[in-house]
């Protein structure tokens, strides 16, 4: 019986072999060197110029049918079936499916917040939908100040206590200060809203993390300690920081914090426009006046802030020059960022 199986295998084999033969003189017969297809578009070429639109036309499809319908019956052949072309193919290769990146913002803010995790801060949320109390009230921030002018700051209700877009997250800070136990040590991450023109350094929408730490014995140092930390891991071992006094209505005193230009290396360049240093964020310890506000006894507590815009540290660690791009959704330019985390 095996001999009759082999035998009869055998056959199938050399018919399917016979068959590729007949469909290889048909191809010839049409397609080849001296084939008819082949022949007819040497004629071709002595017709009539104005017959040549229409008999090219006719010519093309012929060749196109003839070639589709060679390799049709030797599909067929191949897969020894009768329903010609197999629409279901496990051999060929899939569809290609690409993979998107993370936001070079999304990528900031994770590394931002992945430093301060380190040092031991939690991560804090509030709405961007505001009131005045938490945006300004209760920062100490007097009722003539220009944050709260239209200008700057986009309102939703006027009144008593307006409701309005937060202009940055201090407002967090507030949140955190009122509903968690002491002592408290936060980042907060979160978007904010301002009333300004779009331009290629500014944007009326835009990525704050803002940084609270409340304890007893909180210290300038440690502030200074805590952000010359977050400065190394962020832009590398060497930077340096420097602190200039400043002025915010929450803290006090308040400071700006400089990094050594990481382009230039602090020698001066257009970037860090000659001085040799970038602005990341600003600081301070937190003004007794803010931490009665929302109930914390300042003279057993105190405690220093920090805010910084993610778009900046992210400009200034991948020098992007147009804040514009952060909001595109141009796809060779979030491709850029596709390996850094
Ligand atoms: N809220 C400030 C701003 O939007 C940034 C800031 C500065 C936050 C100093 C702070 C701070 O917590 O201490 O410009």
């Amino acid at each position: 019986m095996k001999d009759r199986i082999e035998k009869l295998l055998e056959e199938i084999q050399e018919l399917k072999a016979q068959k590729e033969q007949e469909v290889e003189e048909i191809r010839i017969r049409l397609l080849g060197k001296k084939g008819v297809v082949t022949q007819l578009f040497d004629e071709f070429r002595t017709v009539l110029p104005e017959q040549k639109r229409e008999l090219g036309q006719i010519l093309n499809k012929l060749k196109v049918v003839a070639t589709e319908k060679i390799d049709e019956l030797r599909d067929m052949i191949s897969e020894g079936g009768s329903t010609g072309k197999s629409e279901f193919d496990l051999t060929k290769p899939g569809d290609k499916f690409e993979l998107g990146a993370k936001h070079p913002i999304s990528i900031t803010r994770s590394e931002i917040l992945a430093i301060f995790n380190k040092l031991g801060y939690a991560i804090a949320d509030g709405p961007e939908i505001e009131d005045d109390w938490h945006v300004f009230g209760a920062l100490n921030f007097p009722p003539e100040h220009p944050a709260r002018d239209m200008q700057d700051t986009f309102f939703i209700s006027t009144g008593e206590n307006p409701v309005l877009l937060r202009t940055h997250t201090s407002s967090i800070q507030v949140r955190a200060m009122e509903t968690m136990k002491l002592p408290i040590r936060v980042v907060c991450p979160g978007r904010v809203f301002r009333n300004e023109a779009i331009s290629a350094r500014a944007h009326c929408i835009f990525h704050q993390v803002e940084g609270l730490y409340i304890d007893k014995d909180v210290s300038f140092a440690d502030l200074k300690q805590a952000v010359l930390l977050f400065a190394k891991e962020m832009f590398g071992d060497n930077v340096q920081i420097r602190l200039r006094p400043s002025y915010f209505p929450f803290t006090e005193p308040s400071a700006e914090v400089d990094v050594s230009c990481n382009i230039c290396g602090g020698k001066g360049c257009n970037i860090c426009k000659g001085t040799g240093w970038l602005e990341i964020m600003g600081c301070g310890m937190v003004d007794p006046n803010v931490l009665e506000a929302s109930g914390i006894d300042s003279k057993v507590y105190s405690g220093f802030a920090f805010g910084m815009g993610v778009e900046r540290i992210a400009m200034l660690k991948w020098q992007v020059r147009d804040l514009r791009l952060y909001f595109e959704n141009d796809i060779r330019f979030l491709k850029e960022f596709q390996t850094s985390v």
